[in-house]
């Protein structure tokens, strides 16, 4: 297994709309143990492919529920390949913050309650409901197959207070501010 480098904003390949997984081979096994690997490492709920740079529908997902002592587990793993969302009910303002977009964080309007059809990692195909921080974490990563960031979901004014927010502590961190 391998660590995979997680593409921050404004990497164009972040914009691409990723092709579906056909090929649930031996690499693409491969490729989905690092994807897992990669999420823990970085200390994120969820990782898309598209985030380390490979143009494939497929996410993971471990919600990770903090423990007794308040410390995140590592609880399952959810491996979603070309997930399409069947249903959806409800609202839920949930503050969401992102591997690609490090150090700022933002409320986001997101559906409470969805039913979501897809492929596990081998390829059989399962149904699945979701609410809540599930639910969240799930539009969030499906929107990176699709090459949206969760930014473009707010309104103009909070979209543009965030990436300067964003500018500055890319700037703090040492990296080179993006460009606008
Ligand atoms: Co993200």
């Amino acid at each position: 297994m391998a660590l995979l480098r997680v593409l921050t904003h404004p990497d164009p390949r972040l914009r691409l709309v990723a092709e579906r997984v056909t090929d649930f081979g031996e690499a693409f096994q491969t490729f989905v143990d690092d994807l897992v690997e990669t999420m823990y490492a970085e200390v994120g709920r969820g990782l898309a492919a598209p985030q380390v740079g490979a143009s494939l529908r497929v996410v993971v997902i471990d919600l990770r529920r903090p423990d007794e002592g308040g410390k995140l587990v590592p609880g399952d793993v959810f491996v979603l390949a070309n997930p399409e969302i069947t249903f959806r009910e409800g609202e839920i303002v949930w503050r969401e913050g992102c591997l690609s977009l490090p150090g700022i964080a933002a409320e986001v309007l997101r559906t409470e309650h969805l039913k979501l059809r897809y492929q596990d990692r081998l390829g059989e195909h399962h149904v699945l409901e979701a609410r809540d921080l599930f639910a969240v974490c799930i539009q969030h990563e499906l929107d990176h197959l699709d090459g949206t960031l969760y930014v473009d979901r707010l309104g103009p004014l909070e979209r543009a207070l965030a990436l300067q927010d964003y500018t500055e502590a890319q700037h703090l961190a040492g990296r080179q501010a993006p460009p606008a």
